[in-house]
Formats: C-alpha cells, structure tokens, sequence
C-alpha cells in the first residue's frame, strides 16, 4: 500500500490515497489551489497534465497568468475565494480594514504531520489507534491582507475517510473580520447526482429526502443554535441509480452541534460546488491580530458499492475516531428510564419499585429522568437549580443512587444544564445569564430560557452544581439534554460588535463543559438528548457516544428514523427503548415483539412502568433482555446492512440485518406496517454471507449455503393468513438469528480452486 499523502517533487500536486479512494489537487500558476479529482482509487498521477485539461469559455472573467489563461468560473477550487471571477459560493469571506471581501490566498508551503491530533476547544477526529492516519497541512497566504489560511486534510486509509478543515491567522497589525469559513469545499466535474439528505422535526426525525440535483442553490442549515431535528448535518450525494448493494454514494458530514450550512450549488456549466461548515447567517469572528480561527471538522468519504458501503465505512470511522474512546467499543448498558412511566409524578419509593422490578427482568442500569429538582412538578420550574426536590426524594441524589446500587443496578440521572426556569433561584440572581439582548422580551419554548453559555461564568457555575453532585453521589451516566432552541441570540459579555460570534461561542462553552466534566468523570457515561434527535450530530458523539434518537417511541416511526439515521452514524450511537402502548405520541398499539425487534437495533432501553405491567408482559420483556445480551455485541458493534427501505416502494416494508465482525452470526430483522389482503410474495435476500459457508435458521430447520441465503432469499410469511387464520396483522415483524456452521475454513480452498 502506498502512502497516504504523496507530493510530486516541484511540491505542485498533492495525491492523497486511502485503500479505495484518491483525492487530487495542485497549484495553478498564480499560487491558487485546483481541485482535480474525488473518486475510486487510481494510480499515482506522475504529472497532472492531458486528463485534467481545461477548456476555455467566452463572456467569463479571465486571469492572465504568465502564458497561462486560467477563468474562475471554469476552475474548480479546493477553497474557493471571494471577488475573483468566481460567481459560485466562496468557501471564506474576510472583510478587511478597508472593507474590502476581496482576497488573494496563495500557496506558501505544506507540511505532513504523521497522526491526527486532537483539536483543542472542539470535538476533532483522532487516531489513538494508530491507525495510519496522516495529515496534510498547506498554507495560503494573503500578503496584502497579511493572513494565513490552512487547509488541513487528514487521511484515514482504512475507513476511505479523509478530515478536513481550514484554520485562518492573522499575521497582521489591524483586526480583520471573518464572514464564513468552510469546513469543507469540494468541486465535483458535473451534477448528475441525488441529494439524499436526513430531514424531520420533533418526534419526526432524520426522514430519508432523496432527490435529483438541479441548477442553483440547494442546502440544508440550522439557525436553531443546535444542529437541528429539521436537518441533520449529514448528507450524501449519489449516483441516481445507486442503491443500498450498488452505485456510488458521497456522503458528507461535519463534527459539530451548531448552526451550520451544507450548501450544494450546481452552476451553468453543470459542475457541482459541495460546501459544508458553520452556517455564515448570523456568523462574523473578529480576528485580532496574532489571533486564528479554527473550523470544526467536515467529514468526507464515498461509498463504491451501494450506500451500504458507505454506511460501514462511516460506522467504522466514528467508532474509531470520533466517537468517546472510553465507551466507543463497549457494551452499552441495557437502562430503564422513569420518563414515559411517570413523567414528573414520583417519590423514591415509586422509583424503587419500578427499578427493583427492572433489576428482576435483567434491566441493567436506571435512569431518573427529569423532574427531580427544586420543586419541579411540571415543566414551568426549577430548571437551573441543581439541587434534589426534598419532597420526592428526602435522601437526596446520594440516598436514591445508594438505594439503586443496593439493588445491583447502576445509576444515571437527566440534566438540562443549558437551561433555566424564570421561577429558579438562579434566574433571580442573575438574571443577566439568560440569552437575549438587554430590554427586548424573550420568546419562551416550553416554558423554559436559554443560559448564555458563552459566558464563562455560567459554564463555571454549571460546572459546580454538576460536579459537587455527581461527587457526592455514585452517579454512571447522565442524560444531557436540551429541549429548546435559541432566540434572541445574544451574549450579554460579548462587545457590541462582536456579536456574530455568539452562536459558535455558545456551542464551544457546551463543549468547555462536557469537557472538563468528562476529565474529572472520564467513567461517567454520557446520552446526549434535545427533545430527542434536535442535536444528534458527531460534535456530541465526541462527548456523549449515544444520544435519544427520538421522543417518539412509537416502534414503526422508530422504524422510519433509525433506518434512516443508520445510512451516517452506527447503530450504537441510537438509543432506543421499548415502551408502552397505546405508544404515547402516535396512539397505536404495537406488540411487545415488534417493540423489541425495533429497538435491538440500537442501544436498548425500557420506557414504561414495569410495576404495573403484566405478567406477560414482563416475561416478555425478560426473553427479550436475556437475547439481546446474548447478540448484544453483534448488535451494537456489528455490521449493519440496510436490505429494504421504507422509503422505497409502497413504503410497506422495512428489512435490515446485522453481522457479527467474525461472519459467525447475522441478525435480520423485517418489518410489515400494515397487513394487506393476498400481498405480493416476499422473500428477503440477505447480504455479507459468505457464499460458500454452511448457515442454519434459528428455530427452523434447514441448513444452507450463504450463496442460497443471498440470492434465493428467506421467505417471509405474510402478516395474516386468512387460511390458517394465523398473524398478528398490523405492524409485524420476523427477527431472524442466522448462524455460520464452519469456521469458513473450506472458504480459502473453494476460491484457491476456482482461481
Ligand atoms: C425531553 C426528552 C425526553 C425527556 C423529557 C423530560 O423531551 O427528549 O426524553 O427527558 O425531555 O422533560
């Protein structure tokens, strides 16, 4: 394998590689950078000449360089500037002292860092492995203005990934002020391809949206202060004929919470600019001089062989690289969380009662959810004040955790520490921490401010009254969430003409705080939450490897956002519970079996009162503990292959499976929404067998060959059988366990003899 990062000996083109993919640029003759090629691996370029020949257009901008005729509008960049002759999006604008946007950002040099080093104040990408990441940093420099620019691209060979992200200085002696700064910017030769992107809202999130580029502007943002439950920050763009086990599939992301922007522009010459990073509306950093500002990271990589490829190559990589190390390959523990059970009508003997109970069926840690401080009996009060309600627990967080230990189940607690009530004691003295500008009123969002978290103080604070607790209590994980959004966005420490830097610096203080928590408490597991999805991004997975995937726990509106969340993040990122029915947001009843097979497909939870629950019920729930801790590992760490999607067809069926790493097991799992009267046949064709093994059906008879398995397919029987009267009609589903029978010996020699 060759290196990663290759420079030609004029130090003109730049070839990064990973084991599938190549990434091409070069220096043109006026210092710009020139993007050349984004694809399947090819072989190292010797010079960049004859493929990478450009036309010339008439009636576009022109530059004269030396004998060199380069026009702007028909050059694909790898960090596009401002004011040139490029009409398109410009990947960084900085207003100078005299007002000018206009820059000149030139090749200064490069320099390979072996590794990838952590970025300090954001969630960054790492290599703690030693995975044969390397990092290719090049310098641009604007002598007028008399500022740097980096461009840093890490590589990661074996996940087909690369990182990249943009650094800007000021060398010089007057401020500057910079208006947008891409993470990523990446010009692709023609627009045939499909934006298939995660969209919802509350309850709804991460909906799959698949469609055709088309001329213009097409993006998705967030102005919400989070990353969103309207759009998620990742996105893919494919081939339009690509599907789950074939085509070609870009997908982007970026590791961060805030607002950002991915914005997609197809021009008149049918080229596609792809940009990601900190949303610009609303953004200007002041930089000082000797001051720099530092992107978060944007994500790229490309599926070769369906978005299933591209899915496993994304899992592998947050896994290994973004994703809290501590807890990033560990079992995830199976909870029960009091919030559909009780919401906020509870006393520690309820409490107790439900998690006795829980510890009975195999449930293995509790989760107090909100409601447990101050005098919070409805979400009107008390957010802010960090102190245990006497009245529902007189022995305090210390006298609940001993309890809960007693019982042999670890502890976790909910936090909202962004937020504050107006009847909190906090609130009444200072009132100068909530988010808004001095003499304008405040727009509520269920019931609740923001806390300024650009203001050191309050993150000191929070800081505090999170810490003095959880030292005062054995506490192994906190549910952080955050239920609102941000308006009135303003910082009331930040200067006056500073105050484009309060979205971003208000996210970095959430960062500041998961930091220096998890530094004290590097064994405290984090699930990061906003009313469900509203902020499931990797800037939080950095901290909070899992997050509530959604409020809603409804088993087949589960179905449509895991299946969808699953195309950019593993499944052990997705927490997932099971809880009770009629399901508390949509109404419908489901079986405990559907609500099970649903939720295994993510880090598994129970949401309902199991005190109350039947005996049935609870059996139920016993089997379906005890199996999933038998495949948990292959659950939550194994491949996923995506088989039939919701979002396709009448939109009736749903089927995934997951292999373990070592091939010896798959877990597949179908889902029929609604029952219909003589359907069409179904047979699932499952994926990443080994097509010369032996497999056996769990619970039926037969042995088969992986090649049967995959082309022939399992017959799935239809929801009712109006013969046998059998089915449970409506919102059925088949979890099959497929087992390998040989080690896959016999493998090595059937393909020798072939060969
Ligand atoms: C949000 C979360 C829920 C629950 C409630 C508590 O809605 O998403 O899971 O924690 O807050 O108020």
């Amino acid at each position: 394998m060759s290196q990663s990062v290759k420079i030609d000996e004029d130090g003109k083109l730049f070839q990064l590689g990973t084991d599938h993919l190549s990434y091409v640029f070069r220096v043109v003759g006026n210092g710009e950078l020139e993007h050349l090629y984004f694809g399947p691996r090819i072989h190292d370029l010797d010079r960049a000449q004859g493929l990478f020949a450009r036309e010339e257009r008439k009636v576009t901008p022109t530059w004269e360089v030396r004998n060199e005729k380069l026009q702007p509008e028909l050059l694909a960049f790898e960090y596009p500037p401002a004011g040139h002759g490029d009409f398109r999006t410009p990947a960084y604008e900085i207003v100078q002292g005299n007002g000018s946007r206009t820059s000149e950002f030139r090749y200064a040099g490069f320099r390979i860092d072996r590794g990838k080093q952590r970025l300090p104040g954001l969630p960054s990408s790492f290599d703690d492995d030693g995975d044969g990441a390397q990092t290719l940093v090049i310098s641009l420099r604007d002598e007028l203005i008399g500022c740097s620019i980096e461009l840093c691209y890490t590589v990661f060979p074996h996940d087909d990934v690369l990182v990249r992200s943009s650094r800007v200085t000021n060398l010089g002696t007057s401020p500057v002020v910079v208006e947008s700064s891409a993470s990523l910017s990446l010009d692709l030769p023609d627009s045939k391809y499909d934006f298939v992107q995660l969209s919802g809202a509350w309850a709804r999130e991460n909906r799959l949206s698949r469609s055709r580029l088309h001329p213009g502007v097409q993006e998705i943002h967030s102005t919400r202060g989070a990353s969103s439950h309207q759009h998620n920050p990742f996105f893919m763009l494919a081939s339009p004929t690509t599907t789950e086990q074939s085509g070609t599939a870009i997908g982007v992301n970026l590791i961060y919470s805030g607002n950002f922007r991915d914005r997609i522009e197809v021009d008149h010459y049918g080229t596609t600019r792809v940009q990601v990073g900190i949303n610009p509306d609303g953004f200007a950093w002041t930089l000082d001089p000797q001051a720099s500002f530092q992107t978060p990271e944007a994500v790229l990589s490309m599926g070769l062989h369906g978005f299933n490829s591209l899915s496993e190559q994304l899992a592998r990589f947050i896994t290994r690289h973004v994703a809290n190390p501590r807890f990033a390959r560990s079992p995830r523990p199976i909870v029960i969380n009091n919030w559909e059970a009780t919401y906020f009508d509870f006393d520690q003997p309820k409490l107790l009662d439900i998690a006795g109970r829980a510890k009975d069926l195999g449930i293995e840690l509790f989760v107090l959810d909100d409601g447990w401080f101050g005098h919070r009996d409805d979400a009107t009060t008390s957010l802010g004040d960090w102190v245990p309600y006497s009245r529902k627990l007189p022995g305090g967080i210390d006298g609940l955790s001993g309890a809960i230990h007693d019982l042999g189940l670890q502890f976790g607690l909910w936090f909202e520490p962004e937020m504050v009530s107006m009847d909190s004691h906090v609130r009444r003295l200072h009132p100068d921490w909530l988010i808004g500008p001095p003499g304008r009123s405040l727009t509520l969002q269920r019931s609740q401010y923001v806390l300024d978290m650009s203001n050191s103080k309050v993150v000191d604070y929070l800081y505090d009254e999170m810490a003095s607790l959880i030292r005062s209590a054995r506490i192994d994980y906190i549910k952080w969430d955050m239920n609102r959004n941000i308006t009135e966005a303003f910082g009331r420490t930040i200067p006056t003409d500073r105050q484009g830097e309060f979205p971003h610096r208000y996210i970095l203080g959430v960062y500041d705080l998961y930091a220096r928590l998890i530094k004290e408490f590097p064994d405290l597991l984090f699930e990061s939450c906003a009313s469900g999805g509203g902020r499931f991004d990797l800037g939080m997975m950095y901290y909070a490897p899992q997050a509530w995937t959604s409020d809603d726990t409804d088993a087949v509106e589960r179905a449509l956002t895991q299946y969808a969340t699953s195309y950019g993040y593993p499944q052990s990122t997705m927490g997932a519970h099971v809880s009770e029915v009629p399901n508390h947001e949509t109404g419908r009843v489901t079986s405990l079996a559907t609500r099970g097979n649903i939720a295994f497909f993510g880090d598994l939870g129970y949401e309902l009162d199991v005190s109350t629950a039947d005996e049935e019920d609870l059996a139920g729930i016993r089997r379906q503990i005890s199996w999933y801790k038998q495949y948990r590992n292959v659950l939550q760490y194994g491949k996923l292959a995506r088989l039939v999607s919701p979002y396709e067809d009448d939109g009736n069926t749903m089927a995934w499976q997951i292999t373990s790493l070592d091939g010896t097991v798959t877990i597949m799992s179908c889902l029929n929404i609604l029952s219909r009267p003589n359907p069409p046949i179904q047979r699932i064709r499952l994926t990443d067998l080994d097509p010369n093994s032996q497999y056996a059906i769990k619970g039926k008879e037969g042995i088969y060959f992986g090649d049967e398995l995959m082309n022939v397919g399992i017959l799935i029987p239809q929801s009712f059988n109006p013969i046998t009267h059998k089915g449970r009609g409506d919102f059925t589903t088949h979890l099959l366990v497929i087992e390998r029978l040989d080690n896959g010996d016999h493998v090595s020699c059937a393909r020798k003899q072939s060969q």
